[in-house]
């Protein structure tokens, strides 16, 4: 069996997930959010190894340039456009299943531990209608923002809901005014 796929993405009730290059909450802070991605792609499941962060060029360019590349993470970044890897990336890939092969090559294959998918759209995309082992990570807010970028409806003939999940927060959650629940689904075998 290939590699868990690993999606993780914060969604509007319309399934939108940003908004001029920023989530659509921006400029307001979510810095309990942002610790759940934060130890959710950053911990390996073997010690000694990194996780593996793939992202869109927009993604990567929507990081704060302090903050790029994710630390302790091996970040990949897709584009067709650029010819050599933004700077401070570690790897660029052309389309996903070449930055998948990236991770076959011996060197990487014994450093890589979990690929956790980090956006945007059409990669979320991709990556959910995919025939691959899948889980999603989905912080579900409750409030309405306006957006311009969506991912597709989880098509809950493919994905269950999870009760439960190791590390993950049950129950509403809230800060800085703003309500949202932590959700993780999983493929269901075909
Ligand atoms: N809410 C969340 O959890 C979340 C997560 C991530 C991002 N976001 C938001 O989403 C927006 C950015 O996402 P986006 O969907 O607009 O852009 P994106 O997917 O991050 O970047 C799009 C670009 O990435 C490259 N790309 C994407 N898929 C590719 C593929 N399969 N093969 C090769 N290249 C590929 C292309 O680059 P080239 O044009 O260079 O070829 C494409 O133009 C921002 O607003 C960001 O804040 C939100």
């Amino acid at each position: 069996m290939g590699r868990v796929l690993n999606c993780i993405v914060a969604v509007c009730p319309d399934m939108g997930i940003g908004r001029s290059g920023n989530l659509p909450w921006h400029p307001i802070r979510l810095s309990k959010e942002f610790k759940h991605f934060q130890k959710m792609t950053m911990t390996p499941t073997v010690e000694g190894k990194k996780n593996v962060v793939i992202m869109g060029r927009k993604t990567w360019f929507s990081i704060p340039a302090q903050n790029r590349p994710l630390k302790n993470r091996i970040n990949v970044v897709l584009s067709r456009e650029l010819e050599t890897a933004p700077e401070g990336a570690h790897y660029l890939a052309a389309d996903f299943s070449s930055a998948l092969r990236l991770l076959e090559n011996p060197e990487l294959e014994a450093q890589a531990d979990q690929v956790w998918i980090i956006g945007g759209s059409s990669l979320y995309k991709e990556v959910m209608e995919s025939s691959a082992h899948q889980r999603l990570f989905v912080t579900r807010m409750l409030k309405q923002f306006d957006c311009d970028t969506f991912i597709p409806n989880i098509d809950l003939d493919k994905f269950r809901l999870l009760p439960e999940f190791p590390g993950v927060p049950a129950g509403l959650q809230e800060e800085n005014g703003l309500q949202y629940v932590f959700e993780v689904y999983e493929c269901v075998e075909q």
